[in-house]
């Protein structure tokens, strides 16, 4: 995919994505390599978003995005100016959902055997990105999409840390999904036993060799697809038994019963 007109920037997310159209003229969301996040961040949404769909979880369809930063001139801000600049080459792309709302925990319900999908899919990906003050979901045409994984995989800043990382435990209290009772133990049974050896080198396949390189105490791309792939193996295996969704702390993130009230009226009209 090339992008032919740079539409907009997303200033509500913190890497500031773009919104751009494409030679198929479709739109997408436009997450960059010169954003301050890094080459790694884009390493975990092609991961853990490609894990998730295989998982049967709703993500924007990826895809690798050329960007050149010459269809961009006309954006006046010089920081977003700066970004585009530092972003000439391969990015990533996902398919903008047109319409979606943010998702707001008060005001839709999700089925806690999806709630528990989620729950334990973020613990297996340790992303602590999900929320309620910042969901980083979508309601569109009334499901529940998953959007941004670019803070998971945080072993990956520091791959000494990757062995113990696999044992780490998950605080789920302040999921943004935590109120919907979910049971990763059951959701466990279901999707870890898919993680297999080869779904993930599938999986890992997808990441372009240019945002692997040069990852120090690895001799190439190969070498840190393999690294990504243990850690999830080891992950899967266990790391239901390792979630706390405590009971006190839910209800403290859980809306002030006024508001639920007003809430759901509200709903009800
Ligand atoms: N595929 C999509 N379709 C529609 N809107 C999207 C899509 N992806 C992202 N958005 C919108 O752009 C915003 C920013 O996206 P995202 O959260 O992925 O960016 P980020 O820079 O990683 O954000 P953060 O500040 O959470 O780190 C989202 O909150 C959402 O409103
Ligand atoms: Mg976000």
């Amino acid at each position: 995919m090339t992008g032919i007109r740079y539409v907009t920037p997303l200033r509500e997310g913190g890497s500031v994505p773009g919104l751009v159209e494409a030679d198929d003229l479709g739109t997408y969301v436009v997450k960059f390599t010169g954003a301050a996040q890094g080459r790694k961040a884009l390493v975990a949404e092609v991961i853990a978003g490609e894990l998730a769909r295989r998982l049967g979880l709703r993500v924007p369809d990826l895809v690798r995005f050329e960007f050149d930063p010459v269809i961009a001139l006309g954006e006046p801000d010089q920081e977003v100016q700066d970004l585009l600049k530092a972003s000439g080459g391969l990015n990533l792309g996902m398919d903008f959902l047109p319409g979606a709302l943010g998702f707001d925990p008060l005001a839709f319900e999700v089925d806690s055997a999806e709630a528990g999908r989620v729950v334990w899919f973020d613990a297996l990906i340790g992303n602590v990105d999900r929320s309620w003050r910042n969901p980083n979901m979508l309601i569109w045409h009334k499901d529940l999409w998953l959007i941004d994984h670019g803070a998971s995989l945080i072993w990956h800043h520091n791959w000494k840390t990757a062995g113990p990382a696999a044992d780490k435990p998950y605080d789920a209290a302040d999921h943004a999904l935590a109120r919907f009772s979910p049971d990763p133990t059951a959701a466990a049974a279901e999707l870890a036993p898919q993680v297999t050896e080869s779904l993930l080198r599938e999986i890992t396949a997808l990441v372009p060799d240019e945002w692997l390189l040069d990852e120090p105490g690895f001799a190439g791309p190969d070498e840190v697809r393999r690294a990504y792939e243990k850690v999830l193996l080891n992950r899967a295996a266990s790391v239901h038994a390792r979630i706390s969704l405590a009971g006190k702390q839910k209800e403290k993130q859980a809306p002030p019963k006024w508001l639920r009230t007003w809430v759901e009226g509200k709903n009800a009209t």
